[in-house]
Protein backbone atom coordinates (compact mmCIF):
# COMPACT_ATOMS: atom_id res chain seq x y z
CA UNK A 1 0.00 0.00 0.00
CA UNK A 2 1.01 3.55 -0.43
CA UNK A 3 0.09 7.05 0.84
CA UNK A 4 -0.73 5.39 3.92
CA UNK A 5 0.62 8.53 6.17
CA UNK A 6 3.18 10.85 6.60
CA UNK A 7 6.84 9.27 6.70
CA UNK A 8 10.52 10.33 6.48
CA UNK A 9 10.94 12.07 3.07
CA UNK A 10 11.78 9.31 0.59
CA UNK A 11 15.12 9.98 -1.33
CA UNK A 12 14.02 8.93 -4.97
CA UNK A 13 17.20 8.13 -5.68
CA UNK A 14 17.14 4.34 -7.11
CA UNK A 15 13.43 4.25 -7.45
CA UNK A 16 14.20 6.08 -11.17
CA UNK A 17 14.27 2.12 -12.21
CA UNK A 18 10.83 2.15 -11.70
CA UNK A 19 10.03 5.31 -14.62
CA UNK A 20 9.79 4.67 -17.71
CA UNK A 21 12.78 4.48 -19.76
CA UNK A 22 12.89 7.79 -21.67
CA UNK A 23 11.95 9.16 -17.93
CA UNK A 24 14.37 7.24 -16.56
CA UNK A 25 17.37 8.80 -18.95
CA UNK A 26 16.29 12.11 -18.32
CA UNK A 27 16.57 11.92 -14.73
CA UNK A 28 20.05 10.42 -15.13
CA UNK A 29 21.22 13.52 -17.37
CA UNK A 30 19.63 15.84 -15.15
CA UNK A 31 21.60 13.61 -12.13
CA UNK A 32 24.40 14.10 -14.04
CA UNK A 33 24.02 17.67 -14.48
CA UNK A 34 22.90 18.96 -11.17
CA UNK A 35 25.36 16.67 -9.04
CA UNK A 36 28.50 18.36 -8.04
CA UNK A 37 30.87 15.44 -6.16
CA UNK A 38 33.89 16.28 -3.81
CA UNK A 39 36.24 16.95 -5.90
CA UNK A 40 34.69 19.39 -7.81
CA UNK A 41 33.71 21.37 -4.36
CA UNK A 42 36.84 21.10 -3.53
CA UNK A 43 38.17 22.78 -7.09
CA UNK A 44 35.39 25.26 -6.23
CA UNK A 45 36.76 26.66 -2.86
CA UNK A 46 39.93 26.33 -4.02
CA UNK A 47 39.79 28.85 -6.99
CA UNK A 48 36.98 31.25 -4.57
CA UNK A 49 39.92 31.64 -2.07
CA UNK A 50 41.74 33.07 -4.84
CA UNK A 51 39.06 35.03 -5.98
CA UNK A 52 38.26 36.28 -2.51
CA UNK A 53 42.02 37.59 -2.20
CA UNK A 54 41.93 39.03 -5.63
CA UNK A 55 39.08 41.17 -4.77
CA UNK A 56 40.92 43.23 -2.12
CA UNK A 57 43.59 44.06 -4.77
CA UNK A 58 43.80 47.22 -6.60
CA UNK A 59 42.82 45.54 -9.56
CA UNK A 60 39.94 43.83 -8.01
CA UNK A 61 38.74 40.79 -9.70
CA UNK A 62 35.03 39.91 -9.73
CA UNK A 63 33.92 39.79 -6.53
CA UNK A 64 34.04 43.12 -4.68
CA UNK A 65 34.88 42.43 -1.17
CA UNK A 66 33.71 46.03 -0.23
CA UNK A 67 35.13 47.41 2.93
CA UNK A 68 32.55 48.77 5.13
CA UNK A 69 34.09 50.70 7.94
CA UNK A 70 32.30 48.70 10.78
CA UNK A 71 35.80 48.17 12.33
CA UNK A 72 35.31 46.03 14.99
CA UNK A 73 33.19 43.39 17.14
CA UNK A 74 30.52 44.16 19.66
CA UNK A 75 31.81 42.77 23.12
CA UNK A 76 27.92 42.80 24.78
CA UNK A 77 28.16 45.95 26.46
CA UNK A 78 26.95 48.23 23.71
CA UNK A 79 24.15 50.20 24.99
CA UNK A 80 21.81 53.09 23.18
CA UNK A 81 18.54 53.22 21.54
CA UNK A 82 18.23 52.83 17.54
CA UNK A 83 16.61 52.97 14.83
CA UNK A 84 16.57 50.59 11.99
CA UNK A 85 15.56 49.95 8.90
CA UNK A 86 15.71 47.28 6.46
CA UNK A 87 15.55 47.14 3.00
CA UNK A 88 15.26 43.46 2.04
CA UNK A 89 14.05 42.13 -1.31
CA UNK A 90 10.61 41.21 -0.16
CA UNK A 91 10.01 43.60 2.67
CA UNK A 92 10.70 46.32 4.58
CA UNK A 93 10.89 46.55 7.89
CA UNK A 94 11.70 49.81 10.04
CA UNK A 95 12.65 48.73 13.93
CA UNK A 96 13.72 50.46 17.37
CA UNK A 97 16.16 48.76 19.24
CA UNK A 98 17.73 49.40 22.50
CA UNK A 99 20.79 47.57 23.69
CA UNK A 100 20.03 47.00 27.11
CA UNK A 101 22.43 47.49 30.20
CA UNK A 102 22.12 43.66 30.46
CA UNK A 103 25.14 42.24 28.87
CA UNK A 104 24.05 41.06 24.82
CA UNK A 105 20.48 42.07 25.63
CA UNK A 106 18.33 44.29 23.66
CA UNK A 107 14.46 45.23 23.44
CA UNK A 108 13.23 45.37 20.14
CA UNK A 109 10.02 47.47 18.17
CA UNK A 110 9.12 46.74 14.62
CA UNK A 111 6.58 47.13 11.78
CA UNK A 112 7.35 45.26 8.74
CA UNK A 113 5.94 46.73 5.26
CA UNK A 114 5.28 44.87 1.75
CA UNK A 115 7.40 46.15 -1.04
CA UNK A 116 5.32 46.27 -3.89
CA UNK A 117 6.19 44.25 -6.39
CA UNK A 118 5.96 47.60 -9.27
CA UNK A 119 8.61 49.31 -7.12
CA UNK A 120 11.62 46.79 -8.24
CA UNK A 121 11.59 48.38 -11.50
CA UNK A 122 9.98 51.66 -11.11
CA UNK A 123 11.19 55.05 -10.37
CA UNK A 124 13.92 55.74 -8.12
CA UNK A 125 11.44 58.89 -6.48
CA UNK A 126 9.06 56.54 -5.63
CA UNK A 127 11.14 53.96 -4.20
CA UNK A 128 12.41 56.70 -1.42
CA UNK A 129 9.57 58.37 -1.10
CA UNK A 130 7.75 54.89 -0.29
CA UNK A 131 10.75 53.74 2.26
CA UNK A 132 10.73 57.34 3.89
CA UNK A 133 6.64 57.23 4.12
CA UNK A 134 7.50 53.82 5.67
CA UNK A 135 9.52 55.29 8.17
CA UNK A 136 7.71 58.39 9.01
CA UNK A 137 4.27 55.68 9.43
CA UNK A 138 6.73 53.96 11.95
CA UNK A 139 7.81 57.15 13.68
CA UNK A 140 4.16 58.35 14.55
CA UNK A 141 2.82 55.51 15.59
CA UNK A 142 5.10 54.66 18.01
CA UNK A 143 6.44 58.30 18.86
CA UNK A 144 3.72 60.67 17.36
CA UNK A 145 5.54 63.98 17.89
CA UNK A 146 8.62 62.98 19.82
CA UNK A 147 12.00 64.39 18.10
CA UNK A 148 13.81 61.31 16.76
CA UNK A 149 16.53 63.63 15.07
CA UNK A 150 19.16 62.40 17.88
CA UNK A 151 18.45 58.70 17.32
CA UNK A 152 21.26 56.97 15.11
CA UNK A 153 19.57 55.08 12.28
CA UNK A 154 21.27 51.87 10.91
CA UNK A 155 20.29 51.61 7.21
CA UNK A 156 20.42 47.51 5.98
CA UNK A 157 20.85 48.21 2.09
CA UNK A 158 21.15 44.97 0.71
CA UNK A 159 22.93 45.44 -2.37
CA UNK A 160 26.18 45.81 -3.70
CA UNK A 161 27.81 49.01 -2.75
CA UNK A 162 30.88 51.26 -2.86
CA UNK A 163 31.36 52.89 0.20
CA UNK A 164 34.26 55.02 0.44
CA UNK A 165 32.50 56.07 4.05
CA UNK A 166 30.25 54.24 6.60
CA UNK A 167 27.98 57.11 6.08
CA UNK A 168 27.20 56.95 1.88
CA UNK A 169 27.40 53.73 -0.26
CA UNK A 170 27.68 54.15 -4.06
CA UNK A 171 25.28 50.86 -5.36
CA UNK A 172 27.32 49.00 -8.03
CA UNK A 173 24.52 47.26 -8.97
CA UNK A 174 21.23 45.87 -8.42
CA UNK A 175 20.41 42.28 -8.02
CA UNK A 176 17.53 39.97 -7.02
CA UNK A 177 15.52 41.50 -10.02
CA UNK A 178 15.36 45.19 -8.71
CA UNK A 179 16.05 47.04 -11.48
CA UNK A 180 15.86 50.70 -10.76
CA UNK A 181 16.99 53.50 -13.28
CA UNK A 182 19.18 56.19 -12.29
CA UNK A 183 20.51 54.69 -9.20
CA UNK A 184 23.21 52.47 -10.17
CA UNK A 185 26.18 54.55 -9.99
CA UNK A 186 24.88 57.18 -7.33
CA UNK A 187 25.06 57.41 -3.40
CA UNK A 188 22.38 56.15 -1.88
CA UNK A 189 22.03 58.27 1.32
CA UNK A 190 21.66 61.91 -0.36
CA UNK A 191 18.05 60.81 -1.88
CA UNK A 192 16.82 58.51 0.67
CA UNK A 193 17.58 61.38 3.37
CA UNK A 194 16.06 64.47 1.05
CA UNK A 195 12.96 62.28 1.02
CA UNK A 196 12.55 61.90 4.49
CA UNK A 197 13.85 65.72 4.56
CA UNK A 198 10.78 67.17 2.41
CA UNK A 199 8.48 64.72 5.37
CA UNK A 200 9.75 67.29 8.35
CA UNK A 201 11.74 63.60 9.43
CA UNK A 202 15.24 64.49 9.86
CA UNK A 203 17.23 61.64 11.14
CA UNK A 204 20.70 61.28 11.89
CA UNK A 205 22.07 58.40 9.34
CA UNK A 206 24.91 56.58 11.46
CA UNK A 207 25.67 53.81 9.22
CA UNK A 208 24.44 52.32 5.82
CA UNK A 209 25.35 48.50 5.86
CA UNK A 210 24.96 45.56 3.87
CA UNK A 211 22.63 42.89 5.95
CA UNK A 212 25.62 39.97 5.95
CA UNK A 213 28.02 42.46 7.93
CA UNK A 214 24.58 43.12 10.31
CA UNK A 215 24.11 39.44 10.63
CA UNK A 216 27.82 39.26 11.48
CA UNK A 217 27.83 41.76 14.15
CA UNK A 218 24.37 40.75 15.53
CA UNK A 219 25.73 36.95 15.62
CA UNK A 220 28.99 38.12 17.56
CA UNK A 221 26.60 39.91 20.08
CA UNK A 222 25.70 36.69 21.68
CA UNK A 223 28.54 34.86 20.30
CA UNK A 224 31.87 35.64 20.23
CA UNK A 225 33.30 32.55 18.58
CA UNK A 226 31.21 33.79 15.28
CA UNK A 227 33.67 35.10 12.27
CA UNK A 228 31.06 35.03 9.07
CA UNK A 229 27.72 36.29 8.52
CA UNK A 230 25.68 35.14 5.21
CA UNK A 231 22.89 35.32 4.12
CA UNK A 232 21.20 32.60 2.14
CA UNK A 233 17.44 33.74 1.27
CA UNK A 234 16.15 35.99 -1.91
CA UNK A 235 19.82 36.97 -2.38
CA UNK A 236 23.09 34.67 -1.29
CA UNK A 237 26.34 36.74 0.31
CA UNK A 238 28.38 37.12 3.18
CA UNK A 239 30.73 39.24 5.59
CA UNK A 240 33.70 38.57 7.36
CA UNK A 241 36.36 40.43 9.28
CA UNK A 242 39.56 41.05 7.80
CA UNK A 243 42.89 42.55 9.03
CA UNK A 244 44.00 46.20 6.85
CA UNK A 245 47.30 44.91 6.49
CA UNK A 246 45.60 42.06 3.97
CA UNK A 247 43.27 44.70 2.22
CA UNK A 248 45.96 46.29 -1.03
CA UNK A 249 42.72 48.48 -1.86
CA UNK A 250 42.87 50.29 1.32
CA UNK A 251 46.63 50.66 1.58
CA UNK A 252 46.32 54.54 0.75
CA UNK A 253 44.11 55.40 4.22
CA UNK A 254 47.64 53.96 6.47
CA UNK A 255 45.29 51.84 8.16
CA UNK A 256 47.47 50.03 11.03
CA UNK A 257 47.54 46.53 9.87
CA UNK A 258 46.08 44.45 12.58
CA UNK A 259 43.00 47.07 12.89
CA UNK A 260 40.11 45.19 11.69
CA UNK A 261 37.70 46.19 8.89
CA UNK A 262 34.04 44.34 7.69
CA UNK A 263 34.45 43.14 4.18
CA UNK A 264 31.08 42.97 2.49
CA UNK A 265 32.55 40.07 0.18
CA UNK A 266 29.55 40.34 -2.65
CA UNK A 267 30.12 36.78 -3.43
CA UNK A 268 27.01 36.46 -5.32
CA UNK A 269 29.28 37.88 -8.24
CA UNK A 270 32.13 34.37 -7.57
CA UNK A 271 32.51 33.20 -11.21
CA UNK A 272 31.31 35.89 -13.65
CA UNK A 273 33.48 34.86 -15.85
CA UNK A 274 32.81 31.41 -15.96
CA UNK A 275 35.76 29.32 -15.00
CA UNK A 276 34.81 26.90 -12.67
CA UNK A 277 31.10 26.62 -11.59
CA UNK A 278 29.18 23.60 -13.20
CA UNK A 279 26.50 25.71 -15.05
CA UNK A 280 24.10 23.68 -16.80
CA UNK A 281 22.42 25.02 -20.08
CA UNK A 282 19.27 26.02 -17.57
CA UNK A 283 21.45 28.04 -15.72
CA UNK A 284 22.57 30.23 -19.26
CA UNK A 285 19.03 30.62 -20.29
CA UNK A 286 17.93 32.34 -16.73
CA UNK A 287 21.18 34.28 -16.61
CA UNK A 288 20.23 35.34 -20.47
CA UNK A 289 16.84 36.87 -19.68
CA UNK A 290 17.68 38.34 -16.15
CA UNK A 291 17.91 42.19 -15.42
CA UNK A 292 21.81 41.73 -15.43
CA UNK A 293 22.99 39.15 -17.72
CA UNK A 294 26.84 38.24 -16.68
CA UNK A 295 26.36 39.15 -13.32
CA UNK A 296 25.75 37.08 -10.09
CA UNK A 297 26.55 33.47 -11.65
CA UNK A 298 27.34 32.37 -7.75
CA UNK A 299 23.79 33.90 -6.77
CA UNK A 300 21.70 32.54 -9.90
CA UNK A 301 22.73 28.81 -9.17
CA UNK A 302 22.01 28.98 -5.51
CA UNK A 303 19.36 32.06 -4.16
CA UNK A 304 15.55 31.64 -3.05
CA UNK A 305 14.99 34.49 -5.93
CA UNK A 306 16.24 31.49 -8.60
CA UNK A 307 15.90 27.81 -7.74
CA UNK A 308 12.13 27.72 -8.99
CA UNK A 309 12.80 29.58 -12.06
CA UNK A 310 15.46 26.90 -12.87
CA UNK A 311 13.37 24.20 -11.43
CA UNK A 312 10.77 25.88 -13.86
CA UNK A 313 12.97 25.90 -16.68
CA UNK A 314 13.90 22.17 -16.65
CA UNK A 315 10.39 21.22 -16.60
CA UNK A 316 9.63 23.35 -19.59
CA UNK A 317 11.95 22.02 -21.78
CA UNK A 318 10.92 18.30 -20.57
CA UNK A 319 7.43 19.43 -22.46
CA UNK A 320 9.01 20.97 -25.28
CA UNK A 321 11.14 17.87 -25.95
CA UNK A 322 9.52 16.02 -27.91
CA UNK A 323 11.30 12.63 -26.63
CA UNK A 324 10.10 13.26 -23.07
CA UNK A 325 7.60 15.22 -23.44
CA UNK A 326 6.05 15.28 -19.52
CA UNK A 327 2.74 17.05 -19.16
CA UNK A 328 1.81 15.75 -22.49
CA UNK A 329 -1.59 17.01 -23.94
CA UNK A 330 -1.84 19.04 -21.18
CA UNK A 331 -1.68 23.22 -21.23
CA UNK A 332 1.06 24.29 -19.70
CA UNK A 333 0.88 28.01 -20.39
CA UNK A 334 0.99 28.81 -16.50
CA UNK A 335 4.13 27.02 -15.82
CA UNK A 336 5.76 29.12 -18.98
CA UNK A 337 5.27 32.51 -16.95
CA UNK A 338 8.82 33.21 -15.84
CA UNK A 339 9.42 33.38 -11.98
CA UNK A 340 6.14 32.09 -11.29
CA UNK A 341 7.04 29.56 -8.80
CA UNK A 342 9.30 30.61 -5.96
CA UNK A 343 11.72 28.55 -3.82
CA UNK A 344 9.23 27.51 -1.19
CA UNK A 345 7.20 25.62 -4.11
CA UNK A 346 10.73 23.29 -3.81
CA UNK A 347 9.95 23.73 -0.42
CA UNK A 348 6.74 21.97 -0.47
CA UNK A 349 7.71 19.28 -3.09
CA UNK A 350 10.91 18.11 -0.81
CA UNK A 351 8.56 18.35 1.96
CA UNK A 352 5.97 16.11 0.47
CA UNK A 353 5.46 12.98 3.16
CA UNK A 354 4.14 10.50 0.94
CA UNK A 355 4.91 7.80 -0.93
CA UNK A 356 3.02 8.60 -3.76
CA UNK A 357 3.57 12.58 -3.42
CA UNK A 358 0.55 13.39 -3.44
CA UNK A 359 0.88 16.67 -1.93
CA UNK A 360 3.36 17.49 -5.01
CA UNK A 361 0.42 16.56 -7.42
CA UNK A 362 -2.13 18.97 -5.60
CA UNK A 363 0.41 21.05 -5.40
CA UNK A 364 0.65 21.18 -9.52
CA UNK A 365 -3.24 21.00 -9.93
CA UNK A 366 -3.28 24.24 -7.57
CA UNK A 367 -0.73 26.51 -8.86
CA UNK A 368 -0.14 24.51 -12.42
CA UNK A 369 -3.51 23.63 -13.31
CA UNK A 370 -1.51 20.35 -14.19
CA UNK A 371 -1.90 16.74 -13.56
CA UNK A 372 1.34 15.41 -13.49
CA UNK A 373 1.56 11.02 -13.77
CA UNK A 374 3.29 8.79 -11.23
CA UNK A 375 6.60 8.61 -12.86
CA UNK A 376 6.40 12.45 -13.60
CA UNK A 377 6.23 13.14 -10.14
CA UNK A 378 8.86 11.35 -9.46
CA UNK A 379 11.13 13.41 -11.84
CA UNK A 380 9.26 16.16 -9.99
CA UNK A 381 10.71 15.45 -6.82
CA UNK A 382 14.37 14.54 -7.78
CA UNK A 383 14.58 17.72 -9.43
CA UNK A 384 13.57 19.22 -6.69
CA UNK A 385 15.64 17.60 -4.62
CA UNK A 386 18.87 17.67 -7.06
CA UNK A 387 18.03 21.90 -7.32
CA UNK A 388 18.46 22.31 -3.48
CA UNK A 389 21.07 19.88 -3.21
CA UNK A 390 23.47 22.12 -5.51
CA UNK A 391 22.64 24.95 -3.86
CA UNK A 392 23.58 23.65 -0.52
CA UNK A 393 26.58 22.48 -1.49
CA UNK A 394 27.75 25.40 -3.61
CA UNK A 395 26.98 27.39 -0.28
CA UNK A 396 28.88 25.46 1.34
CA UNK A 397 32.16 26.62 -0.88
CA UNK A 398 31.97 29.74 -0.39
CA UNK A 399 31.95 29.83 3.85
CA UNK A 400 34.81 26.99 3.36
CA UNK A 401 36.78 29.28 1.26
CA UNK A 402 36.57 32.49 3.39
CA UNK A 403 37.78 29.64 6.49
CA UNK A 404 40.49 28.64 4.28
CA UNK A 405 41.56 32.40 3.73
CA UNK A 406 41.03 33.45 7.26
CA UNK A 407 42.85 29.90 8.46
CA UNK A 408 39.94 29.56 10.62
CA UNK A 409 39.88 25.28 11.94
CA UNK A 410 37.17 25.98 14.14
CA UNK A 411 34.76 28.72 14.40
CA UNK A 412 30.55 29.15 14.47
CA UNK A 413 29.35 31.01 10.84
CA UNK A 414 25.98 33.09 11.35
CA UNK A 415 22.83 32.48 8.66
CA UNK A 416 19.91 34.00 8.12
CA UNK A 417 17.46 33.93 5.13
CA UNK A 418 13.95 31.81 3.53
CA UNK A 419 16.54 29.46 2.18
CA UNK A 420 18.46 28.70 5.07
CA UNK A 421 15.78 28.88 7.26
CA UNK A 422 12.89 27.51 5.69
CA UNK A 423 14.24 24.95 2.73
CA UNK A 424 14.42 21.43 3.87
CA UNK A 425 17.65 19.90 4.44
CA UNK A 426 19.39 22.97 3.32
CA UNK A 427 21.82 23.47 6.48
CA UNK A 428 22.66 19.40 6.63
CA UNK A 429 23.27 19.24 2.58
CA UNK A 430 25.38 22.08 3.24
CA UNK A 431 26.82 20.61 6.83
CA UNK A 432 28.08 17.75 4.73
CA UNK A 433 29.37 19.42 1.88
CA UNK A 434 32.20 21.62 4.22
CA UNK A 435 32.79 18.02 5.89
CA UNK A 436 33.74 17.02 1.94
CA UNK A 437 35.29 20.01 1.04
CA UNK A 438 37.88 20.66 4.48
CA UNK A 439 37.97 16.46 4.53
CA UNK A 440 37.26 16.34 8.37
CA UNK A 441 37.20 12.77 9.87
CA UNK A 442 34.23 10.66 10.71
CA UNK A 443 32.48 12.49 13.37
CA UNK A 444 31.88 10.26 16.61
CA UNK A 445 28.56 10.43 18.39
CA UNK A 446 27.53 13.35 20.34
CA UNK A 447 30.52 15.56 18.39
CA UNK A 448 29.81 18.83 16.42
CA UNK A 449 31.91 19.76 13.63
CA UNK A 450 34.64 22.07 14.03
CA UNK A 451 32.72 24.64 11.32
CA UNK A 452 29.10 25.31 11.94
CA UNK A 453 27.00 27.31 9.84
CA UNK A 454 24.14 28.16 12.62
CA UNK A 455 20.56 30.17 12.92
CA UNK A 456 22.09 33.97 13.16
CA UNK A 457 20.45 36.50 15.67
CA UNK A 458 18.45 39.50 13.39
CA UNK A 459 21.10 41.27 11.65
CA UNK A 460 19.11 44.42 9.70
CA UNK A 461 17.53 44.96 13.19
CA UNK A 462 20.03 44.38 15.79
CA UNK A 463 23.04 44.33 13.59
CA UNK A 464 22.32 47.63 12.03
CA UNK A 465 21.88 49.11 15.79
CA UNK A 466 25.31 47.36 17.11
CA UNK A 467 27.42 49.13 14.03
CA UNK A 468 25.45 52.46 14.58
CA UNK A 469 26.66 51.72 18.44
CA UNK A 470 30.16 50.89 17.69
CA UNK A 471 30.35 53.48 14.95
CA UNK A 472 29.63 56.25 17.69
CA UNK A 473 31.84 54.99 19.68
CA UNK A 474 35.05 54.85 17.02
CA UNK A 475 33.78 58.43 16.43
CA UNK A 476 33.42 59.39 19.89
CA UNK A 477 37.06 57.74 20.49
CA UNK A 478 38.38 60.07 17.52
CA UNK A 479 38.50 57.36 14.90
CA UNK A 480 37.46 59.49 11.82
CA UNK A 481 38.33 56.46 9.79
CA UNK A 482 35.99 56.30 6.89
CA UNK A 483 33.31 58.84 8.56
CA UNK A 484 32.02 61.51 5.62
CA UNK A 485 29.80 63.83 8.35
CA UNK A 486 31.16 63.85 11.93
CA UNK A 487 28.92 66.43 12.33
CA UNK A 488 26.13 63.68 12.51
CA UNK A 489 27.69 61.81 15.63
CA UNK A 490 27.76 63.65 18.27
C1 LIG B 1 23.11 41.37 -2.65
C2 LIG B 1 23.85 41.41 -1.35
C3 LIG B 1 22.99 40.82 -0.25
C4 LIG B 1 22.46 39.46 -0.64
C5 LIG B 1 21.55 38.86 0.40
C6 LIG B 1 22.59 39.97 -2.93
O1 LIG B 1 21.82 39.98 -4.10
O2 LIG B 1 23.95 41.77 -3.70
O3 LIG B 1 24.21 42.72 -1.00
O4 LIG B 1 23.77 40.70 0.92
O5 LIG B 1 21.76 39.55 -1.86
O6 LIG B 1 20.47 39.69 0.67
Amino acid sequence: MVGLGPKKPPSRQGSSTDLPKDLAQEVKRLEGMFTVPQEKLKEITDHFVKELAKGLTVEGGSIPMNPTWCMGMPDGNEQGRYLALDMGGTNLRVCEITLTEKKSEFDIIQSKYRMPEELKTGEADELWEYIADCLQQFIQTHHGEENLETLPLGFTFSYPATQNYIDHGILQRWTKGFDIDGVEGKDVVPPFLDALKKRGVPINLAALINDTTGTLVASAYTDTTMKIGCIFGTGCNAAYMEDCGSIPKLAHMNLPADTLMGINCEWGAFDNEHVVLPRTPYDVVIDKASPRPDQQAFEKMIAGLYLGEIFRTVLVDLHDNKHVNIFDQQNIDKLRKAYTLDSSFLSAIEEDPFENLSETAELFQARLNLAPSMAELELIRRLAELIGTRAARLSACGVAAICKKKGYETCHVGADGSVFNKYPHFKERGAQALREILDWPEKKAGERDPIEILAAEDGSGVGAALIAALTLKRVKAGNMAGIQHPENYK
